[in-house]
């Protein structure tokens, strides 16, 4: 029989990594409500805080429908953004993050909710893997800038965005045939690639973005993060500040 334990898959390993020491380092005494993001890295955020001794002290509020189970999951106390408009912290993940630590986020369709979160919080911190960390935004993720957009305007904001220089697509839900994806709040996600997107240029394309009727939301989140914890494949965590 053999003794030897599994192997350990070396991202998710560096997903858990950054996701513990974000918490650790900015987890402090005096904070009572925390964002949870989405995705696969906030995974070990809410696992982290859940083996707390204290964490009955702690509010948690979600960004979706899968981050509330995470809480659930790690029984930690939950809250909603009605009841706490003021964040103490939140952790979330990101799907790249640029050298002025603007993000692309939105791959798993939260962005709306995650930017309520980020906004409402005092203190926005980025865990991720060191793939996501590419220094431009648009370099390593090829998918699109994700962009939630009101159902009937999807075609209307698609010819704008195409305009602006963008190549757009709504994204597919599972199955395609079944139609587009929905999100957590009823909308359309529109993914739009415009190629690398120089760190000074990322505010006024989301300012342009937005300005589109029938723009919910845009995935680019400028400025939101105070910090970012990048786990690297050899076991190490970069801050960037
Ligand atoms: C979901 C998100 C996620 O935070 C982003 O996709 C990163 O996810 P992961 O930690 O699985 O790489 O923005 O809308």
């Amino acid at each position: 029989m053999s003794t030897s334990a599994a192997p350990v898959d070396p991202v998710e390993q560096s997903k858990k990594l950054c996701a513990y020491a974000a918490v650790q380092d900015n987890l402090k005494p005096h904070h009572r409500i925390i964002g949870i993001g989405s995705g696969s890295t906030v995974v070990y955020v809410a696992e982290c805080i859940g083996k707390m001794p204290n964490k009955a002290e702690f509010v948690c509020v979600p960004t979706g429908f899968q981050s509330k189970q995470l809480i659930i999951d790690n029984k930690i106390q939950l809250g909603g953004l009605e009841e706490n408009p003021t964040i103490d912290i939140a952790f979330d993940g990101a799907d790249e993050i640029d050298s002025g630590l603007n993000c692309i986020k939105g791959g798993g369709a939260c962005l709306l909710q995650e930017k309520l979160v980020a906004d409402s919080s005092e203190n926005f911190i980025i865990v991720a893997d060191d793939r996501k960390n590419t220094g431009v935004l648009g370099k390593g993720w090829k998918k699109g800038i994700p962009i939630e957009v009101i159902p009937n305007a999807y075609n209307k904001i698609i010819k704008e965005l195409t305009a602006l220089g963008g190549a757009p697509k709504v994204r597919p839900g599972a199955p395609a045939k079944a139609g587009p994806v929905i999100t957590d709040n009823g909308n359309f996600i529109i993914d739009c690639d415009f190629g690398e997107i120089p760190a000074a240029k990322v505010a006024d394309l989301n300012s342009k973005i937005k300005a589109m009727v029938g723009v919910v939301e845009t995935g680019l989140f400028v400025g939101m993060a105070q910090k970012a914890y990048i786990g690297n494949a050899d076991g190490t965590v970069t801050t960037l500040t």
